[in-house]
């Protein structure tokens, strides 16, 4: 008789964004008549920059042709891409991180989700709450934890992010061997400090211990001294891995296309004490999983590197910061405070009530959904996630409904 992994089981019943999707789906189904704007799941909405889709017509135009046609590509990315991820992402502002040091993937998403199979099974975990939902869901898929009870898995140590640490956790008293950190963060919007990285990378140095680094929204940060890597911070190269997206930075969510760094001096060790490299074991695992990203969507990722290409996104990030300061605006009219969507698409306001029961509030009042927090962990309750990504007349549309709403 075939089994299943019983750890599904341990799971919420369905993943936070497919919830959502869920119950908004049952309330247009029930209200046709009413006209939805979604500030949910951090989704872009902007067309991609004009350097990415030139570049996807030519690329096109090399598939049809039998000499410039390719068949699969490097699993690790074309060195095309890897080289100008090297330079302008980490030569450029000082870090060094050598191309065969950067493999391409589909997304951050799948690249956090997948990094720890190359962990073992039995490592401590430290993973913040709130947090995005995938670190914690694919730990539990793997059997790293035990059940759940009051919205907390057994077997990891969360690391709360709240009000009192300004969102930003410190390193905790206890070990543990694999922590995973997002900033700008989603979903508060937070960002951290190079001496607050530094800590980090301190404690990880100490505790033998491997730091993920997620900052998918690196290309929302404004301020010029917060860190746009963790490999800024001295030492860092040999205790983090980073991911990075082109999703927010060029609107690749559909287009799919992100990158994960692993620093050849990175080790973690085997059961005999023996250092081994991360490197090797993740180049092993990608180069039997994955045949990598489509030849047309990495030259169209490459494009975002050219003069019109940089000068695009940065009009893209700028625009949907633009949304997030009336956000933000209009929460402080309505007396809720929040933080967030200064260097960060995502708005992470206080509503002081149920996070689910101001979700239906908005949804049922003002047609306007957003996330509720509770579904990014315990110290996400009493607070929802509003987006930044959507239109700007949708937007200010979705602001009035919700004051319209609230008043
Ligand atoms: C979010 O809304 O948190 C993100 O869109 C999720 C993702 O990037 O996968």
């Amino acid at each position: 008789m075939i089994r299943i992994n019983e750890n599904y089981a341990k799971l919420n019943a369905s993943y936070l964004f497919a919830d959502i999707a869920r119950r908004v789906g049952a309330y247009a189904s029930a209200h046709p008549d009413k006209a939805l704007i979604r500030l949910g799941i951090g989704d872009v909405t902007e067309p991609l920059p004009a350097a990415c889709v030139e570049a996807l017509h030519a690329a096109a135009d090399e598939m049809s042709n039998r000499a410039t046609f390719k068949g699969y590509g490097p699993e690790q990315g074309y060195a095309f891409l890897r080289e100008l991820i090297s330079r302008h992402d980490y030569a450029d502002r000082g870090c060094r991180i050598e191309p065969d040091e950067i493999f391409i993937s589909d997304g951050a998403k799948s690249d956090t989700g997948n990094i720890q199979e190359i962990f073992a099974a039995d490592i401590r975990l430290a993973i913040p709450d709130p947090v995005y939902p995938v670190y914690v869901d694919t730990n539990v898929m793997a059997g790293r934890t035990g059940p759940a009870a009051d919205g907390r898995f057994e077997g990891i140590l969360y690391l709360e992010s709240t009000a009192s640490n300004g969102y930003v956790p410190g390193v905790p008293d206890a070990p543990a061997d694999l922590v995973y950190l997002c900033f700008p963060n989603n979903p508060t919007g937070a960002v951290a400090t190079k001496a607050q990285l530094a800590e980090w990378v301190a404690y990880a140095k100490r505790n033998r211990a491997v730091i993920l680094f997620d900052s998918a929204y690196e290309a929302y940060i404004r301020d010029p001294a917060v860190a746009h890597s963790i490999y800024e911070v001295e030492g860092a190269r040999d205790v983090a891995i980073e991911f990075r997206s082109f999703s927010k930075t060029a609107g690749f969510t559909g287009t799919r296309c992100a990158y994960t760094v692993v620093p050849k001096t990175l080790m973690a060790w085997d059961s005999a004490g023996r250092p081994q490299a991360l490197h090797s074991l993740w180049n092993r695992r990608q180069t039997t999983k994955t045949n990598g990203v489509s030849y047309p969507v990495q030259r169209a990722a490459a494009a975002t590197y050219t003069e019109a290409g940089m000068s695009q996104t940065r009009g893209l990030t700028d625009f949907y910061l633009g949304n997030a300061r009336l956000i933000r605006a209009a929460m402080a009219r309505l007396g809720l405070a929040c933080v967030g969507g200064e260097n960060a698409p995502y708005i992470w306001v206080n509503v002081g009530r149920d996070s689910w029961e101001f979700f239906d509030l908005l949804l049922e009042k003002a047609q306007v959904v957003c996330t509720p927090g509770a579904g990014f962990g315990r110290c996400g309750e009493g607070h929802v996630r509003i987006s930044a990504f959507n239109s700007r007349e949708n937007v200010e549309t979705a602001l009035g409904r919700i004051g319209a709403a609230l008043r």
